[in-house]
């Protein structure tokens, strides 16, 4: 069978075969030397990227913030949090990206602003009912006396997604209490989002990620629903809660193709969806609506083969119909890094994060694994997403304390639910300086807002760039092989000669042959095959890729 990644339209567009790279300003670089990272210190890692050959950046948010949820909670759309910098540093930052070639995707967050905002502070001082309470989901409590909350939903953070205010009404947030739900039946929230998608647009950025993009419209008469669901890997349920996946968000996505074309027509929309089966995940990028979406089903296939290709031959059928491009994620700011879920006992298992009492994985075979799931990630046809230090085949912090814990998942459970942090932990730049490079200069007194495990020295970026057979070197070659011979635009052919039930994932794109090799047993190489490139110095031996390994043949 062949695939092909193939959009007439959509394919002379830059993001079709696109790598982005996520960053996670606080944790990215800190020129500030506050021990939280910041837009200057983006500024000043871009000839890092730019080396590395990423088409593209992705920020989590930088916006002005409690902090609540690591910014995700955002109190003004239009300002930079003093935390991460001001506009002038985000304006010299986008300019100086471009001068690179780099294009600027930003984070938008339209399902819930933070309890900060302006808005929401004028309806917790408005009567209900009133106008303010309107672009809010407020409602009353149900039982006797409204003492209840109105329905039984749960927060994706765990515990109740009500609170109630003063007048004993309830507020709903899928999120943390302090992450309020905006009402997207008000015609007010749907202009102000629009505004603000050309308030960035007008400065510059190439596109948006859009954070929960499947949560905006919840079902009429907010029904009970019994299963509390989850984030990247939804609820296992293909029937889509009341408030997720409801046929109507898809008018909002139309209403933004519109704004976006407004523009020079380069501008794009990435949805973070967590929508099954693929058939609805691929609606949020019908011709008319977004650009691209986040598989998901691929990051969660875990190390396996047949995982792995089944869920590849899905989204290339569905990317197809639709006429988008697939997507390929392995890590982001919500899950456990790549390299340390491979190696668990289980490498298909999907932990919310590891602590010191959990089961602690295998670090090498992690890495070997990580290594060969990007080389079979970066030559599939589509757009691959990067998440900060992947390239360094940084692992999970798994033994972080809970003290210093600040997840609002791991707060809400009790520490049920470990969470985020250990995937967010400050990146390593320099093996012998303080926090290792993190914040550049900073006196003894500042450490980085997230202590980092021993283990990172040798992951440092200083370590690795421009050392041959480093991860930084793999992922650095890779993506110019990849650039070179165009994978992102072509055709994958599954080659048939191994069968992916066997452990073994073998396709070709772009000349190349791809063999991955997630089994027990040695494969053999075909004759007279040339490697381009090797996941590990010793993943062939013998003729044979071994098991744990990936290699590009010619
Ligand atoms: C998805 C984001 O990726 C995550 O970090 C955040 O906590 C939730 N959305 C809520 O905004």
């Amino acid at each position: 069978m062949s695939l092909t990644q193939s959009t007439p339209f959509q394919l002379n567009q830059w993001w079709a075969d696109a790598v982005i790279y996520q960053i996670y300003p606080r944790s990215f670089s800190d020129a500030d030397s506050n021990g939280v990272g910041d837009l200057q210190g983006v500024r000043r890692q871009l000839p890092y990227l730019e080396q590395l050959g990423v088409d593209a950046i992705w920020l989590s948010p930088f916006y002005l913030s409690p902090q609540a949820d690591a910014g995700y909670d955002v109190a003004d759309y239009r300002v930079v949090d003093p935390l991460f910098g001001d506009m002038n540093d985000f304006d010299g930052m986008l300019a100086d990206a471009h001068s690179m070639g780099i294009r600027v995707i930003v984070d938008l967050v339209p399902n819930h602003t933070s309890d900060n905002h302006e808005w929401f502070r004028e309806a917790l001082t408005a009567a209900p009912g009133s106008e303010a309470r309107e672009r809010y989901m407020f409602r009353d409590g149900s039982g006797e006396n409204g003492e209840l909350p109105p329905n039984n939903w749960q927060s994706i953070f765990g515990g109740d997604a009500w609170t109630q205010v003063d007048d004993d009404q309830w507020y709903l947030h899928l999120f943390d209490t302090r992450q309020p739900d905006l009402n997207w039946e008000n015609p007010e929230v749907r202009e102000e989002m629009e505004s603000v998608l050309r308030f960035w647009l007008d400065r510059g950025v190439d596109g948006f990620r859009i954070d929960v993009a499947h949560g905006l419209i919840k079902a009429d008469g907010l029904p009970d629903w019994d299963t509390k669901s989850s984030m990247v890997e939804g609820s296992g349920n293909t029937k889509a809660p009341p408030y997720f996946d409801q046929d109507e968000v898809h008018e909002i996505y139309r209403s933004w193709n519109k704004v976006l074309s407004a523009y020079d027509g380069d501008r794009m929309l990435v949805a973070e969806a967590w929508v099954e089966p693929a058939e609805r995940l691929f609606r949020y990028v019908r011709p008319d609506e977004m650009q691209q979406a986040f598989n998901f089903g691929f990051l969660l296939a875990g190390w396996d083969a047949a995982r792995m290709a089944s869920s590849v031959e899905e989204s290339l059928e569905e990317a197809g119909k639709v006429r988008a491009p697939a997507t390929w994620v392995l890590s982001n700011h919500d899950t456990v890094r790549h390299s340390t879920r491979y190696g668990l006992l289980d490498p298909t298992t999907f932990p919310k994060g590891i602590s010191a009492a959990n089961e602690q994985p295998d670090e090498d075979l992690g890495l070997a694994r990580g290594r060969a799931a990007a080389l079979t990630m970066l030559a599939l046809p589509g757009s691959a997403y990067i998440y900060q230090g992947d390239e360094l085949g940084l692992p999970e912090h798994t033994t972080l304390d809970a003290s210093v814990r600040q997840d609002p998942a791991f707060l809400r459970t009790n520490g049920e639910e470990i969470g985020r942090d250990g995937c967010r932990v400050p990146i390593p730049w320099t093996a012998d300086a303080p926090g290792y490079g993190f914040s550049a200069g900073a006196p003894d007194s500042v450490s980085p807002w997230l202590p980092q495990p021993d283990s990172f020295a040798r992951y440092a970026a200083d370590q690795q760039v421009g050392v041959e057979g480093s991860t930084h070197d793999l992922y650095r070659k890779a993506l110019s092989v990849r650039a070179e011979r165009k994978l992102g635009q072509g055709t994958l052919t599954w080659t048939n000669v191994h069968a992916p039930s066997d452990g073994v994932l073998s396709y070709r794109n772009g000349g190349l042959t791809v063999l991955v090799n997630t089994g027990t047993d040695a494969v053999e190489l075909p004759q007279g095959a040339g490697v381009v490139l090797v996941s590990q110095p010793d993943a062939i031996s013998n003729g044979s890729l071994q098991p744990n390994g990936a290699v590009w043949l010619v």
